[in-house]
């Protein structure tokens, strides 16, 4: 099984994004290996940022404790980042409370959709 996922940024951000989303969740960003900016994750799995000519908008969620969500919550909200309720983007400034937990979507510099979620999903999925 892989431990690693490629994120893909435009020309010149690949730092810009790995920033960003270690910032949200407190986390470190590299060393730089190969073309490669690595943010490694509490659980072992790293995330790749590389350069990509052709974008394709992806979705990442992170399960986070209750308290990893609050500081995580109030840095997304102190830099003016949009987040939303859910993945279409519909409800924004709102979170949501699937599956009794507390979950909120938010915009990395490059388009992707980052979730962040004290639950895991449950079997059936539930709609906001
Ligand atoms: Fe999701």
């Amino acid at each position: 099984m892989s431990n690693s996922i490629t994120r893909s940024s435009r020309r010149g951000t690949k730092w810009v994004s790995a920033k960003f989303l270690a910032d949200i969740l407190n986390l470190e960003v590299g060393p730089e290996w190969g073309h490669f900016v690595p943010v490694k994750t509490a659980n072992g799995v790293t995330l790749d940022f590389d350069t990509r000519e052709e974008l394709r908008p992806g979705h990442y969620a992170f399960l986070v404790s209750d308290g990893e969500f609050d500081a995580a919550f109030a840095r997304i909200r102190a830099r003016g980042t949009r987040y939303y309720a859910d993945p279409r983007r519909t409800k924004p400034g709102e979170i949501n409370h699937l599956y009794g937990g507390r979950g909120v979507y938010f915009d990395d510099p490059n388009g992707h959709v980052m979730e962040i979620i004290t639950r895991p999903y449950g079997d059936r999925p539930e709609q906001i």
